[in-house]
This record gives structure tokens, sequence and C-alpha cells, in this order.
């Protein structure tokens, strides 16, 4: 059954895209936090309910700069935690295959950091995908192997074929960033073969938790622990440095498990990466099945 989106809405909700689409929400203001998401600013203006175009537009403008902190390491959950765990639960699915060749779908790969690392694995057979031209040129010069495809998550959902398949693995790591994630899902399921694999890695929703509740709803990202030693502050009203800011859905573990179910996947089991430097969940890890 589709989520009734209204609940979360604001009372006084204009019509979707009464504003510009690009409007700047008021008052982003960083707070503390070392990776994507865990710095969150208050919620976008709220009036604007269609924040999908800003958010992929956002990877277009911050592609040379995410690529720089992916690269160089600036990302310290990251390295810490959240990169170890994701190759990890590759792994472990991939081995479980049993020298089967495997291929994987690297969904929101970015500059491709791990498809990389998994195309590295014998019979490994990689492909990525982004929405960000940049980010795909930037994948493909370091790895002129793996398949790298420049394409939009609604053009997966208009035409799932476009992403290729089938899969025996795909892999969404932090790359699930809207708020629709049911369709596309969906589309995804007709990608993987029967005993295909969905491995999300994703913001541990209680640590994510928004100031405002622990209920559904955009969110901000200024990425502003990322500008330190940039241009301080956030002059633009939606710049930290000389990122763009980029709004992100926030959902709760229920939301999360009911929209893969909703997609035809079945969550099989789940892990909480322990970040050891402050001994606390470093993200959510959902393994499903098709
Ligand atoms: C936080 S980055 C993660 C990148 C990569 N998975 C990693 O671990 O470094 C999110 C990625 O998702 C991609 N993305 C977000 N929304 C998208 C959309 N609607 N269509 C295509 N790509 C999208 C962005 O371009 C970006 O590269």
């Amino acid at each position: 059954m589709p989520r009734d989106k209204s609940k979360n809405k604001p009372q006084n909700a204009k019509p979707q895209n009464a504003k510009p689409p690009n409007a700047k929400p008021p008052n982003v203001k960083p707070q503390n936090g070392a990776t994507m998401a865990r710095q969150n600013g208050p919620a976008p203006d709220r009036n604007n309910s269609d924040f999908s175009p800003r958010l992929k537009a956002s990877w277009d403008d911050n592609a040379q700069l995410w690529t720089a902190a992916v690269r160089e390491k600036k990302i310290a959950s990251r390295v810490s935690c959240t990169d170890q765990a994701i190759v990890a639960a590759a792994l472990t699915l991939i081995k479980e295959r049993a020298q089967q060749s495997t291929s994987v779908l690297d969904l929101g790969c970015g500059e491709g950091w791990l498809a990389r690392r998994l195309s590295a694995e014998p019979d490994c057979v990689v492909t990525g995908i982004d929405g960000s031209a940049d980010l795909i040129v930037s994948a493909r010069q370091l790895d002129p192997v793996s398949s790298y495809l420049h394409l939009g998550y609604d053009e997966i959902i208009r035409a799932p074929a476009r992403a290729g398949g089938p899969y025996d693995l795909v892999i969404c790591n932090f790359a699930l960033l809207g708020e629709e994630i049911t369709p596309l899902l969906s589309a995804l399921r007709q990608c993987v073969v029967a005993q295909g694999k969905l491995v999300i890695q994703t913001l541990h929703p209680w640590q994510a938790c928004p100031e405002s509740g622990y209920a559904d709803d955009w969110q901000e990202e200024s990425f502003a622990a990322f500008s330190a030693g940039n241009r301080a502050g956030n002059q633009a009203g939606n710049q930290a440095g000389n990122w763009t800011s980029m709004p992100w859905y926030f959902r709760t573990l229920a939301t999360w498990i009911r929209e893969i179910g909703q997609a035809g996947f079945a969550v099989a089991s789940c892990a909480e990466p322990i970040n050891p430097q402050s001994g606390k969940p470093g993200s959510l890890l959902l393994i499903c099945g098709a």
C-alpha cells in the first residue's frame, strides 16, 4: 500500500512546487558530525515539498569536492567504520556464492571507490550508476574496466532495463537520500536474479534522529564538517565553504523496513557497525533478499 506522504507535511503545506524548485532553505545551521548527514541542519523550507531536483543537483555541484573528500579520506566515520562495514558485508555475500561469478551493481556509486574495491575481487563484475556526470567521469578515470553509467534514479524507475543486470548483488552505500525510494527499489527488484541480494548502508536512524523528533521528514545537510579550513560560515544561506547544501530524507527504522518490503525485498538481517571513535553505531546495514 502506498505510504501516506501527507502525514509528515506541515499543516500549512502549499501545493507542490508552490515555490521555485531551487528555493534556498533558511537558517542552515551546521552542527557536529564527520560524515554526510551526521550534521543535520534544520529541515528545509517544507512549503516546497519536492526536494528531489535540488538533491540531485547538489551532487553535480559537489562532485569535485566529494571526490577529493573520499579519495583523501577526509570523512572520519568512513575511515574508522562504514567503509569497512560495507566491504565486509559485500564480501560475505560474494563468498557465500562459492566461486560463482558475481555481478554487482553499485547504485549511487559516486566517484566509485566501492566499485573499484569490489572489482578487485576475482570473478566479480561491477557496474556503477550515478546521476552526477562528473562523478561518473571520475569513477571511469580510475577504473577503465568496470562499467559506469550516468543515470538518474528517475530514469531507472521509468525504464528499469536501463540499469542493466540481472545482478546478483545490488549495493546502495549512503545513496538512498530521497523521499521516494519504494519506486526505485521496485525497479531494482526487476534487475536482480531470483536469489539476488540488496545491501543498503545508511545513517543509523537513532544517531541521525532530527532534533524535531523521530519521524520521517526532509533534513538539510550543510557539509559544514567538510569545509573546516575553507570559507567559514554560511554566507549564501545554503553553502558551507564551497559545498552546496543537500536536502535529504530522514526515515525511521520502521519506514526503512516497510518500504523495502513494499518494493518486493525482505530484510534478512541487519547490522549496526560500531564507530570505535564514538562507541555508537556508525551506520545501519540492511541485508535484503529478493
Ligand atoms: C553520499 S554519496 C555516496 C556515493 C558512494 N556510494 C560512496 O559510498 O561514496 C550519494 C550518491 O548518490 C547519488 N545520487 C543521489 N540521488 C541520486 C539520483 N536521484 N539519481 C542518481 N544518483 C543519485 C549522488 O550523485 C551521489 O554520488
